[in-house]
């Protein structure tokens, strides 16, 4: 949050001055603080006020999430397994490898996860700096996660732990529409599961009709469709994909 709202005071103090990321939370070391988005809420919604901006300097420093609770650690890795699904096979196996030990702390696999995932990040910013395209990938999991935020009031969820369930409902969307196999299913919501994330949902029908009703004034829509980020498999994603409203309406039921 901090580092949000110093980015966009330094990129309209004096129409733009230089400025430094230091992110002392995990969801602010592999995310919020790499790719130039700066911005802040107003009462209207979330992120209505903002600019591009890009930092001169990311530095994150592992030993600060020491004292991070553990409940913003775990929403944090919910963007870690993210980087996992959407652009690295091999990092969301190294994940299913060493969950325990990221949960413990351990300072050199936490900085070198950490640091893939700024990579990724990075990677794909710099292909489209001003989500016209690939950018979108990053939002994998996050129409629906998004809507739980705006529905359950924010608060309830913090932001990993709505999108550690809009991944796995999205992962389930994804077997529907492109063909994801079963086990693939399987592994991405074990490893939500093993980070201690929410990946259930069970919705009934007034949750169910909120929900797909939050989804459409989300931003991510045009002419009144939502577009979704699928998977073929763990590694690789599709976005702008269109989903019939009655397959939403089951997957938020499970
Ligand atoms: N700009 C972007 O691209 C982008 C991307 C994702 C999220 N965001 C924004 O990031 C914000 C969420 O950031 P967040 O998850 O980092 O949460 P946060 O900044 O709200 O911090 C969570 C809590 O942890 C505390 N805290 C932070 N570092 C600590 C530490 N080292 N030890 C102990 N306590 C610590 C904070 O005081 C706060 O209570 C939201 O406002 C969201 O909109 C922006
Ligand atoms: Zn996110």
């Amino acid at each position: 949050m901090v580092g949000d709202l110093a980015g966009f005071v330094a990129a309209t103090y004096l129409r733009g001055i230089p400025f430094v990321q230091a992110p002392t939370t995990l969801l602010g070391q592999v995310d919020s603080s790499v790719g130039g988005k700066v911005g802040v809420n107003l009462k209207a919604g979330k992120n209505l006020v903002g600019a591009f901006h890009q930092p001169k300097l990311v530095l994150c420093d592992v030993d600060a999430l020491r004292t991070l609770p553990r409940r913003e650690f775990r929403s944090g890795l919910a963007e870690v397994i993210k980087y996992g699904i959407i652009y690295d096979g091999e990092l969301f196996a190294r994940l299913e490898q060493d969950m325990e030990a990221l949960l413990r702390g351990e300072p050199k696999i936490l900085a070198e996860v950490i640091a893939r995932c700024c990579e990724i990040k990075a990677e794909v910013v710099a292909q489209d700096e001003t989500e016209s395209g690939l950018r979108a990938i990053l939002n994998f999991g996050h129409s629906i996660g998004h809507a739980l935020e705006a529905v359950a009031g924010y608060g309830k969820y913090l932001h990993g732990e709505a999108i550690s369930i809009g991944q796995v409902k999205a992962a389930d969307l994804s077997a529907r529409v492109l063909g994801l196999a079963a086990g693939e299913v399987q592994r991405i919501q074990r490893l939500f599961e093993q980070a201690g994330l929410p990946t259930q949902l069970k919705a009934g029908l007034p949750l169910r009709k909120k929900l797909v009703q939050a989804m459409k004034v989300d931003k991510k829509v045009s002419r009144g469709e939502v577009k979704f980020v699928l998977a073929q498999k763990i590694g690789q994603v599709q976005f702008g994909c269109t989903v019939p409203e009655t397959m939403i309406q089951e997957v938020l039921s499970i």
